[in-house]
């Protein structure tokens, strides 16, 4: 699938998703690091480069490393941003880079949009989110976007109906996602555990749109 159907898709299943990646390159852009001019950003899970295109749109200026694991989704980023000498490009996952030389301790921020909600709370969470804490300068921020599990049980089912509503509503020709369909998303109490032991303070949550949420994270100093 092409970048502007992969799009539309996700437009129809995540209310809001026009607006994520604007909005997520937004608050990093004047967090208290990367709003240097020059700052060094990572962009983990890039997909097919939502967030790359606001990142060049808003700060020209950054300079950034763009990650996927998937060769697919690199390739489709890669060819919609063209030769953008601003991009280093890295097929690979956030654990393999933070291993690799002059990669620890380097960015002055990173984005990671809906990417935690794919990862097994088996160890893998942890072990995304410990890389992104320390690919960061310390004080560096990180926008994590993400479905969460509802903190209003007595609401699941009607935010589950919603979302159902939202999708056909949207023109969503396939059957409604749903949030355990190959996702594992997680609650707010999971998530501040996780992120304290990665290396991040509290999360801090800046917007949400039914169980998709957005987060400031800050690496611990
Ligand atoms: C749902 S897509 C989101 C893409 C893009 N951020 C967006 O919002 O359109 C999730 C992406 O994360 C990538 N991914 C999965 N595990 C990853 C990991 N451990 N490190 C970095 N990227 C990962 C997947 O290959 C996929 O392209």
């Amino acid at each position: 699938m092409n970048s502007a159907g992969y799009e539309r898709l996700q437009s129809q299943v995540i209310p809001g998703y026009g607006s994520l990646a604007r909005l997520a390159v937004a608050l990093l852009a004047v967090s208290p690091a990367a709003r240097a001019g020059g700052a060094e950003v990572l962009v983990a899970g890039c997909g097919t480069g939502a967030e790359l295109v606001e990142a060049v749109a808003q700060r020209p200026d950054w300079r950034l490393t763009a990650i996927d694991p998937s060769e697919e989704m690199l390739g489709e980023s890669r060819q919609r941003l063209g030769d953008q000498a601003s991009i280093d490009w890295r097929q690979t996952t956030a654990e393999a880079l933070v291993d690799q030389p002059g990669i620890a301790g380097r960015f002055a921020g990173a984005l990671s949009v809906l990417v935690l909600q794919s990862l097994p709370d088996d160890g893998s969470k942890l072990a995304f989110l410990t890389a992104l804490a320390r690919s960061l300068q310390p004080g560096a921020q990180l926008v994590l976007v993400d479905l969460m599990q509802t903190s209003l049980p007595s609401l699941e089912g009607q935010l589950e109906a919603a979302w159902g509503g939202f999708q056909q509503a949207s023109g969503l020709a396939s059957q409604p996602a749903q949030p355990s369909q190959g996702l594992h998303p997680i609650g707010l109490a999971r998530l501040t555990s996780l992120v304290n032991a990665a290396g991040f303070g509290d999360p801090a949550r800046v917007f949400q749109a039914l169980g998709f949420e957005g987060f400031l994270l800050q690496r611990r100093a």
